[in-house]
């Protein structure tokens, strides 16, 4: 049983932005998620988040992730002393409670380990800091050994050059705490509670440091740079995982896949493709693709710069280049969609095809059928949407309107251009268009009276 709190209670002025600091997502999954995963990775069961801004979503995002959680409320945020203190009620009497920041995603699973382990490694221990050697220590807490962790802000110049810094994440002994974070002092000039001076003088005795941390395990998030830093690590670190495990990148640091992202051994990922939501990737999906919700199954192909969501794209399937699938796009086995093509809510049934420049809306397309270069389903009045259904087999020539609701049957042919406003019965020749009219020897009058 071990129990740890997250920090999350701060907004964050230096992000510019209207979104708590902490929720600013990271490759499908909020900030101070990835600290909420890596704290269960390390096995830890009880985890207590601290809030106070913008604490209604900032619970709603976290317990879609994890829904164990526990939060406590910071009534008015006055330092990291005081967000901790406002956890105290929750915290367990006895056994040892990890506290970490909420802005610090690329902490891992095996960092929280090691501080838990070094700290259980002394008996009796009451605080153990977790620590690194930052090549630019601006900021940061500095441990001062035999001294304890002192603020950048009061730092002598001795104490300035010190380049092992405070991370932000600790181990503590609970009786340690309901004892001591009640007495915490203010400092001036602000009035905040430091948390540090809960670490004590960090003398290897009662509290200590650990330091065996490579410096990116704490790498803080403060501004949007920053966020974009560590996006590109989580995302070469996710990349990765996947690669490892059977999954073709054509470059680990140019494609970007959510965490909620499954993919298959076997599967390929373009240059550039992004894969996001609760995608699920068998087959492949190209160059600079953007995916959301989509299903792409064994052998299935999505060729470079198709922009899909909410669809399933079936086994043998070929998709694009270029073409946009839409919520309720079903594209069944050995299917084809070609490039320029748009399809939404409708079925593609097995084998067929919709090759060139298409708009496919509310339909059912059945078994082998094709629809020509250009076919447009006129699915909308202006009120209501309707439906199109091409039954097995038919033929739909190029540029053709289908006007729903309509039918065509069973394998009836519609002749180019036609606008078809009428069920076509099965096995019928629809033609819908003006007829043709030649004009014989008729060019060269017209051009000899347009040049008089
Ligand atoms: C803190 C440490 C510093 C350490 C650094 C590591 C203190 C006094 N200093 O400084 O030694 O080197 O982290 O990054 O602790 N928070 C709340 N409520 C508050 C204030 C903060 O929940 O009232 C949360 C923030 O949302 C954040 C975390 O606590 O997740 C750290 O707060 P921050 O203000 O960033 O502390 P630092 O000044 O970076
Ligand atoms: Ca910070």
């Amino acid at each position: 049983m071990s129990t740890a709190v997250v920090l999350a209670a701060g907004l964050g002025t230096r992000m510019r932005s209207p979104l708590a600091k902490v929720l600013h997502p990271l490759l499908g999954r909020p900030m101070v998620g990835w600290i909420v995963a890596a704290l269960r990775e390390a096995g830890v069961d009880d985890i207590i988040v601290v809030v106070h801004h913008q604490e209604d979503a900032v619970k709603a995002a976290l317990l879609a992730q994890d829904p164990a959680l526990r939060f406590a409320r910071q009534e008015d945020p006055r330092g990291t002393g005081d967000a901790l203190r406002s956890a105290l009620p929750l915290l367990p009497a006895t056994g040892t409670v990890l506290v970490t920041a909420g802005d610090t995603p690329l902490l891992q699973g095996r960092d929280v380990r090691r501080l838990l382990d070094a700290h259980a490694a002394v008996p009796g221990r009451l605080a153990t800091v977790a620590s690194f050697h930052a090549d630019d220590a601006h900021g940061y807490g500095r441990i001062d050994r035999g001294q304890g962790i002192v603020e950048h802000g009061e730092c002598s110049p001795d104490q300035l050059a010190i380049r092992e810094v405070n991370s932000g994440m600790y181990a503590f002994d609970a009786e340690h705490l309901h004892a001591e974070l009640p007495h915490l002092q203010a400092h001036p000039p602000k009035g905040e509670f430091y948390l540090t001076d809960l670490a004590g003088r960090l003398d290897g005795g009662a509290t200590g440091v650990t330091s065996e941390f490579p410096a990116t395990a704490f790498a803080g998030v403060n501004d949007r740079a920053q966020l974009a830093d560590a996006r590109g690590v989580l995302r070469r670190r996710v990349n990765r995982a996947w690669a490892e495990g059977g999954v073709d990148f054509a470059d680990l640091d140019h494609a970007s896949v959510d965490v909620t992202v499954v993919l298959h051994p076997g599967a390929v990922v373009g240059f550039g493709a992004v894969i996001e939501g609760t995608s699920v990737v068998a087959g492949s999906v190209g160059a600079h693709c953007v995916i959301r919700h989509v299903n792409v199954a064994p052998g299935a192909v999505i060729h470079a710069g198709s922009v899909c969501e909410g669809a399933t794209v079936g086994p043998g399937a070929l998709v694009g280049p270029m073409a946009r699938l839409r919520p309720g796009a079903v594209l069944e086995e050995g299917t084809h969609v070609g490039n320029y093509v748009e399809i939404k809510n409708a079925v593609i049934r097995r084998g067929a095809k919709v090759n060139h420049l298409s708009y496919v809306g509310d339909a059912d397309v059945g078994e082998r059928v094709n629809v020509g270069a250009g076919t447009i389903t006129c699915n909308y009045d202006g009120v209501k949407k309707h439906r199109t259904v091409i039954q097995a087999d038919a033929f739909i020539g190029s540029n053709t309107a289908l006007v729903a609701p309509v039918t065509v049957g069973a394998g009836a042919i519609v002749g180019a251009g036609s606008t078809i406003t009428q069920d076509v019965p099965a096995d019928a020749i629809a033609i819908g268009r003006g007829m043709q009219k030649n004009h014989e020897g008729r060019a060269s009058q017209l051009r000899a009276r347009q040049t008089r």
